[in-house]
């Protein structure tokens, strides 16, 4: 048994999940177990008042993506849930469809299905830095070419794409366009309308601290997603057909209220606090480690560092050593929790050539410090010099 008490940990693996959450956060899910009934299925108080907190926690989460109309985001247990929804729910055999390497297994396994049923699939490659270009999109447009679907960071690398000049191909040649956001919505302002964004999915337990369980997808009013679930929604129940208009028609079966409301308590805890302010601090951060770790002799680390516009994220690896050597020797020396391994994310791993020994991913978010920083730096110099 290892003596080891969670909260002494450092914890930098803010990719995979944020793991502090602010206190208003835990203050909100307590109180809405201890209040909320089932939103939109009833008249009596408990539920009504499920009802007011989801679509408050609606409305903010519109105005936070700059949406038009809170109806048109719908309430999902992750970003998985709503990637699968946004690609099964818009896309045909035959169509033809633009992605990336850089995608994560939500993204990539959904468009395989898909393909094994016609789907033509097109995954662009990415360069030395892991980076696709717009410009690439542009070219691999074909004309049976049907949508654009990619991340908006690598969840490996950390590295961003300019989304918006994506955005704007797409919508020039009338493309669906859905961008995964798993990674930046919460930390990088996110403008469904000025980016062209048709289908917007994310998940509320990342950057956005919000507790697990909880997500979303925005569609862009005029977009259908059929839905991949149909059941109980609280209105129409004696249509055999579940019903089309947004948000019911992708939110079958009793939603997560008492995840919501804290979802609403952290987006309420990030404008406050400023979204801009957090992803400088957590840029500067990641960016420190980076530059502390990146001339250690037998450090490689992947990416794209040419600008500072990352997300907190730095992916590195030492000598030849398993990165899940690295990983365990970081939290059993060290204290220090980390994610190793292969990330969901398998062609980004064979495009830098580490599908067999991963990669040591660090991850921050704003409640890290930079002595937590300096003490990775220091666990990294001396894994280094006795590598493994
Ligand atoms: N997708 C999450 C990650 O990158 C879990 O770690």
């Amino acid at each position: 048994m290892i003596d080891r008490r969670e909260q002494d940990v450092i914890y930098l693996d803010n990719a995979a999940t944020t793991r502090t959450k602010p206190g208003e956060v835990i203050e909100a899910v307590v109180s809405a177990m201890q209040s909320l009934g089932n939103a939109g299925r009833g008249a009596n108080d408990a539920s009504l008042m499920a009802s007011r907190s989801v679509y408050e926690v609606r409305s903010l989460l519109a105005e936070f993506f700059h949406g038009e109309d809170p109806a048109r985001i719908a309430f999902t247990q992750n970003s998985t849930a709503s990637l699968n929804m946004a690609i099964k729910g818009s896309l045909h055999p035959g169509d033809h469809v633009i992605s990336t390497v850089l995608e994560h297994n939500s993204v990539l396994r959904p468009l395989y299905e898909m393909e094994a049923r016609g789907l033509e699939l097109t995954l662009l490659p990415c360069d030395e830095y892991g980076m696709v270009y717009a410009a690439d999109f542009k070219e691999a447009i074909r004309d049976n070419t049907r949508a654009i679907i990619c991340t908006h960071a690598s969840n490996l690398t950390g590295n961003v794409l300019d989304i918006r000049s994506i955005g704007e191909i797409a919508a020039r040649h009338d493309l669906l366009f859905i961008v995964d956001a798993s990674q930046t919505a919460g930390v990088f302002d996110i403008d469904v309308e000025e980016m062209h964004i048709d289908i917007l999915c994310f998940t509320g337990h990342k950057s956005l601290m919000g507790p697990q369980g909880t997500g979303g997808i925005y569609v862009k009013k005029g977009v259908k997603v059929r839905p991949l679930l149909t059941g109980g929604s609280g209105i129409k129940t004696f249509h055999k057909e579940h019903p089309e208009d947004m948000p019911a028609a992708l939110e079958a079966g009793t939603l997560n209220g008492h995840g919501i409301a804290g979802l609403g308590a952290a987006i309420r805890y990030i404008n406050m606090t400023g979204m801009d302010l957090i992803r400088r601090q957590e840029q500067d951060m990641a960016w420190y480690f980076y530059e502390n770790i990146r001339d250690i002799p037998g450090v490689r680390v992947y990416g794209d560092f040419r600008s500072k516009n990352r997300c907190p994220i730095v992916t590195f690896n030492i000598g030849d050593c398993d990165s899940g050597v690295i990983g365990d020797d970081l939290l059993m020396n060290y204290d220090i929790s980390v994610r190793t391994g292969g990330h969901c994310a398998p062609l980004m791993h064979q495009a830098l050539g580490t599908a067999s020994q991963g990669a040591v991913r660090v991850s921050f978010s704003h409640f890290n410090s930079t002595e937590e920083a300096d003490v990775i730096i220091r666990a990294v110099r001396e894994m280094a010099v006795s590598s493994c």
